[in-house]
């Protein structure tokens, strides 16, 4: 095997995943197929940055930190080595990973660490595969990963029941539109529920479930037409759509699933108010208490500063559309 580097950056679903499908018998059981389709825009800056190499035993470093147990990681090589169609075992290689992410915690490293993480890996095992191939072993890992092969404009298909056709694809590429994403900390700490967790309470137990998988083929459709357009409201509006339709079906979950705190409706609120009048930005939100906000490049100063003025925010990172990912052979 081969010591690699990838570079993947950190992608915002403007449409989103949420909800998983029932394993397929007679499948793997990590297929890890989404309910839904989902549309994301890639993040400049926010990254990961991962090397692999052959060493004499598995081993894990994230941020320069030593993690003996770390089986997601594992099972992921396990995974692109099987796809080289060579025996096991697979070599016992080193993986050592930097997050150039916020400091703040609760913005998700595993679609940007998956997707390098599956790169880098891929190259070192030898397995020379298109991206969009790619996108489906890095889907395997984390669900948003596959979207992170690409910069710009990003569609994950659902694709058919049995999981074909369910891959990512560029939509956009990174130039193709001037937009800003205000990434507003309103709380510092890890999330609660992870979101594997959350997806699977949702199917179990909320009303809003089946709606939810229903409505989410139309908005994909709304949102790859605002984005061709350039239209902001067009997008914005089914942006948000998307977000409130994803946390009502939480809210409605038994236990419910709250990700948010008071200073996310106050940040929501602000931008609401800032759209009246006249400076526009669209919310969204994950598996988290934090606000992003999608705007035009002029506005993103302006909008940054009133939402650093609402009490209680940490701070407001200001993000341009992203790269694709690279990998590189090192030896
Ligand atoms: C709310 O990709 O973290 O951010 O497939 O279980 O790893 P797993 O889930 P993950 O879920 C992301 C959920 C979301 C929406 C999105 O990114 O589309």
């Amino acid at each position: 095997m081969k010591s690699t580097r990838a570079v993947a950056h950190s992608n915002i679903a403007l449409v989103k995943y949420w909800g998983k499908r029932e394993a397929v018998p007679g499948q793997p059981d990590d297929l890890n197929l989404p309910a839904v389709g989902s549309l994301s825009f890639t993040l400049d800056r926010l990254r990961s940055d991962t090397l692999v190499a052959p060493d004499p035993r598995d081993s894990f470093i994230l941020n320069g930190e030593h993690h003996a147990d770390a089986p997601k990681i594992f099972r992921h090589l396990d995974r692109i080595w099987r796809a080289t169609g060579r025996a096991a075992p697979r070599p016992t290689t080193r993986v050592s990973s930097t997050n150039f992410l916020p400091t703040a915690a609760g913005l998700a490293s595993s679609a940007s660490g998956f997707a390098a993480l599956t790169l880098a890996a891929a190259a070192a095992y030898g397995l020379d595969l298109p991206n969009k191939d790619l996108s489906v072993l890095a889907r395997r890992g984390s669900g948003s990963a596959a979207r992170s092969l690409w910069g710009g404009f990003v569609r994950q298909h659902r694709g058919g029941d049995g999981g074909d056709g369910c891959y990512a694809e560029p939509l956009f590429p990174q130039d193709h539109w001037d937009l800003r994403l205000l990434i507003v900390h309103t709380a510092r700490g890890p999330k609660s529920i992870s979101s594997t967790e959350g997806m699977q309470r949702c199917r179990a137990t909320s009303p809003y479930y089946q709606p939810w998988l229903d409505t989410s083929e139309a908005d994909l459709a709304a949102a790859e037409a605002a984005i061709a357009a350039r239209d902001l409201s067009a997008l914005g509006a089914v942006m948000e759509r998307s977000c409130f339709k994803m946390h009502a079906c939480m809210l409605a979950s038994a236990p419910p699933i709250l990700y948010w705190n008071g200073r996310t409706l106050d940040v929501i609120r602000a931008v609401w108010a800032a759209r009246e009048a006249g400076l526009p930005g669209f919310v969204t939100s994950d598996a988290g208490p934090h606000v992003k906000v999608l705007t035009l490049a002029d506005h993103a100063e302006p909008l940054a500063a009133q939402l650093r003025d609402v009490p209680g925010v940490f701070e407001v990172d200001v993000v341009a559309a992203g790269p694709d990912a690279h990998v590189e052979i090192l030896a």
